[in-house]
């Protein structure tokens, strides 16, 4: 079955893919001619995912689904959270550390988790999928693996960045890896009415 993934990040397409298995083909939005940025204008992770897929939907016809990420850092009463993304690429372009790095310096709670929200659009059904992980942020970037936040976050249970890890033992444990997981056993219910 084709599904188009609101993304054209391969880091998360290749996760997404993974976890999905052979019986989904994963399109992509350039895939579908669908060159331009798309909106992610809501201040919530549920609201952006929605957006997502909804302007993707308009925009091609077909059956979809986006996800949303947030890092949220308990020091920083939840934040970057749905501004992960800007707060990021703010830093990298002023050759800074990664905003929850540089901001819990002498911090002693390094609690944090990931959170992501993947919104599936099917027929005329929106369904939301949530998956989370807590773990903590390292005061040092470790790890060539992976994308965005992952050099700094260690998740519960391990000793290594999700930047240490290889994508198959990320996503045994992660927020998007659990998220998809929801949205993969609703899609083969579905399938099997
Ligand atoms: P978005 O969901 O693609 O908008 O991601 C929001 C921000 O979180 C971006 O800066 C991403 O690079 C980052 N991000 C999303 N997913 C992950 C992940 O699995 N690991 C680390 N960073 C991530």
């Amino acid at each position: 079955m084709k599904i188009v993934f609101a993304t054209n990040n391969a880091h998360k397409l290749a996760e997404v893919q993974a976890v999905l298995g052979d019986a989904y083909e994963l399109v992509t939005p350039r895939m579908c001619g669908v060159e331009e940025e798309i909106p992610e204008n809501q201040p919530t992770l549920e609201g952006n995912a929605s957006e997502k897929s909804h302007y993707l939907r308009a925009r091609t016809g077909l059956d979809c689904f986006a996800d949303d990420t947030g890092l949220e850092v308990e020091a920083l009463d939840g934040a970057p959270g749905v501004h992960s993304a800007l707060c990021l690429r703010r830093s990298r372009l002023r050759g800074q550390q990664p905003p929850a790095a540089a901001q819990l310096e002498g911090e002693a709670n390094r609690r944090a988790r990931f959170r992501t929200v993947i919104s599936l659009l099917v027929g005329d059904e929106e369904h939301l999928f949530e998956g989370v992980v807590e773990g903590r942020i390292v005061e040092r970037e470790s790890g060539a693996e992976g994308f965005g936040y992952d050099p700094l976050f260690v998740p519960d249970g391990c000793d290594r960045t999700f930047a240490e890890m290889s994508p198959d033992e990320k996503n045994a444990v992660s927020h998007r890896g659990r998220a998809v997981r929801k949205l993969a056993a609703f899609l083969r219910a579905r399938g099997e009415k």
